[in-house]
């Protein structure tokens, strides 16, 4: 991983949750998602119908008896054929900036390429700038707005990046 040899990524699991959500409400104090929300998305991620895959970003800890590890960011996504979704996605702030989001986004994108996703679609702030440059670099495109979509009146984008490559030849076109 280009942020550093010491973060490593790895699924998240119920025991994560409270490290997680205190991490959800630093970085979205308006509107975190309830503890609740984070059991509900990772009971989906279990069994043969899982449609949904969350992760956690995590680097060691050498001064803390406790822990052995800190997590540092989150990421995660429904995947219900032909669509994916990108959850959420969050970086603590004293580790923004080393590659982790564009890390996370990969391994999502990835995932929902090797699951049969024809598209991935997220939603946005309008006033989100930082995030939509990381998406618009991954090739993701504003596609819809959803007024006033947010508690405090902000405008939601719906972000969109196609997975199928539109130069491969068609069935139909090889038969020629
Ligand atoms: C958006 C977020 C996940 C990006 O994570 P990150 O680890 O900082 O991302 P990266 O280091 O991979 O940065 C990639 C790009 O993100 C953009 N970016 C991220 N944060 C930015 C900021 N605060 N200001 C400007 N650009 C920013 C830049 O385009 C950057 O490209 P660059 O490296 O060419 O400058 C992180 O900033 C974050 O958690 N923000 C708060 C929560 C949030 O807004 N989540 C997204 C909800 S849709």
């Amino acid at each position: 991983m280009s942020a550093g040899p010491a973060v490593s990524l790895r699924s998240m699991v119920a025991e994560d949750i409270p490290e997680v959500l205190a991490l959800e409400q630093r970085l979205f104090p308006h509107d975190a998602w309830p503890e609740q929300f984070f059991h509900e998305e990772l009971a989906h991620t279990q069994g043969e119908r899982a449609t949904r895959r969350y992760w956690v970003c995590t680097e060691p800890v050498e001064d803390d008896p406790l822990t052995d590890e800190r997590i540092i960011g989150f990421v995660g996504m429904m995947c219900v054929l032909p669509l994916a979704d990108v959850q959420t996605i969050a970086v603590a702030p004293e580790a923004q900036g080393r590659g982790l989001g564009t890390t996370m986004l990969h391994l999502v994108v990835d995932t929902a390429r090797d699951l049969g996703a024809e598209q991935v679609l997220l939603e946005v702030r309008s006033d989100n700038d930082g995030a939509q440059g990381l998406y618009r670099r991954e090739g993701f495109t504003h596609i819809h707005t959803r007024r006033r979509y947010y508690p405090d009146g902000a405008d939601a984008l719906i972000m969109q990046k196609p997975l199928t490559d539109l130069d491969a030849p068609t069935s139909a076109s090889r038969l020629r």
